[in-house]
């Protein structure tokens, strides 16, 4: 299989052979004749600034301590360009080590031990493990059949969160991970309304931020009105395929500084100054690379479209708005899917139709059921590649699926 000449698209600049040189998880769980769609990692080099920037780093044996606040300035430059966010808190951020740990630390601020917190699934699996492991209990309001945000079911949750502890708190994901829906800005600030009168704390996981895609348009949360005591995590990860080189910032709302005030010192030693400079290079310099790939997303997200119609005409999907992840409904598939269960569990656990997708088409997926309620049934495909692999791929599950009817 070979990749298309357009070397401005950064998915279509390596070839197969080069990936499977990786040693990341995407390319190491599974054996070399499986096609890897499921962790979200892009195949795409590193975009040059941020290359530069670690070369730099290493000519040098610039390979210290972090120092400084350039990573928060970069951001603040990107979500002043990108979003309109014209007062971007520079000192109301914070280093943390990566977006997850950082969503752990700020909960430790924001609520107690035993307090709920509330997530809307099916949604990324690390919010279920990560706040139970940090000993808080996951209240679910799950996303309504739209796949967006359901006003009513949160205002249910934040009730029922109230019960369970003094100081409830909602992880939100915008972008959602896995269906790519962008929050509405009216959406956002219907949740902080109601988020106000149950005296929950809103904690945001804007990781895919950078990847609103043509059509969408992404509204950082502390930029809505009542969203002045909320928490936003940010980092370059995703949208520059930095997972590897951890540095994450959590920001706060203004009425949220005296919270901020309490993180633990130790939490801004974790991200790596490498972390750190990478990073900065994204946010500061990447804007022209992250513009080719977002190009490269839509017409990934196209040709999906194309390929699913023409393969797998009984699944169906929402094109999703942001991110490079696809959400589909295999229901109709007929896999049974009752091992699977509906709860929450390890990014790599398979059942179901990403189980049939692996042993017959050698494609892996993430299987739905570990993204918690309504997952089962449905798989999370990675479109960040080439469009070969990803016509490769959905052709293969086309031909696994007909054989398995026949
Ligand atoms: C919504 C969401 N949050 C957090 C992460 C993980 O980020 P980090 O590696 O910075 O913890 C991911 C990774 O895919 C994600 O999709």
């Amino acid at each position: 299989m070979s990749v298309s000449a357009d070397d401005r698209n950064p998915l279509t600049r390596l070839t197969l052979d080069q990936l499977r040189r990786r040693t990341s998880v995407k390319w190491r769980l599974h054996p070399p004749d499986v096609l890897p769609l499921w962790v979200a990692e892009q195949d795409v080099p590193l975009a040059p600034p941020v290359a530069d920037a670690l070369r730099r780093a290493v000519d040098l044996g610039d390979t210290g301590y972090a120092f400084g606040t350039a990573y928060a300035e970069a951001l603040g430059g990107f979500a002043a360009g990108r979003w309109g966010w014209a007062d971007f808190p520079v000192g109301r951020s914070t280093l943390v080590p990566d977006v997850m740990l950082g969503v752990v630390e700020v909960l430790r601020l924001v609520t107690g031990p035993g307090d709920a917190v509330v997530v809307c699934p099916p949604v990324y699996p690390p919010f279920y493990a990560f706040v139970t492991h940090a000993d808080r209990r996951v209240v679910e309001a799950p996303l309504g059949p739209d796949l967006r945000l359901d006003l009513a079911a949160l205002d249910e949750a934040f009730r029922r969160a109230r019960t369970v502890g003094d100081r409830p708190a909602f992880l939100l994901c915008n972008p959602h991970n896995p269906t790519g829906v962008v929050h509405r800005a009216d959406e956002l600030a219907a949740v902080a309304e109601l988020a106000a009168r149950h005296g929950v704390r809103v904690v945001a996981d804007e990781i895919h931020a950078p990847l609103a895609l043509a059509g969408a348009r992404f509204t950082p949360y502390l930029t809505v009105p009542g969203a002045e005591d909320a928490f936003a995590l940010l980092s370059a990860s995703k949208a520059w395929n930095l997972a590897g080189l951890k540095a994450a910032l959590a920001v706060a709302g203004p009425a949220a500084a005296a919270d901020l005030a309490r993180m633990p010192e130790e939490v801004s030693h974790g991200p790596s100054h490498l972390g750190v400079l990478a990073h900065t290079a994204a946010f500061r310099d990447g804007g022209p690379w992250l513009d080719l790939l977002l190009d490269g997303l839509d017409d990934n997200r196209a040709l999906l479209a194309t390929l699913l119609a023409e393969h797998l005409p009984e699944v169906s999907w929402r094109r999703p708005e942001g991110t490079y992840l696809a959400w589909l409904d295999c229901t109709r598939l007929g896999v049974p899917t009752e091992s699977a269960g509906d709860g929450p569990g390890v990014a790599s656990d398979l059942a179901g139709p990403a189980r049939m997708f692996l042993d017959d088409a050698r494609v892996a997926l993430s299987s739905g059921h570990v993204f918690g309620a309504g997952g089962a049934g449905f798989v999370r495909l990675n479109f960040a590649t080439s469009p070969a692999v990803l016509t490769e791929a959905v052709t293969r599950m086309g031909r696994a699926t007909r054989s398995r009817a026949t």
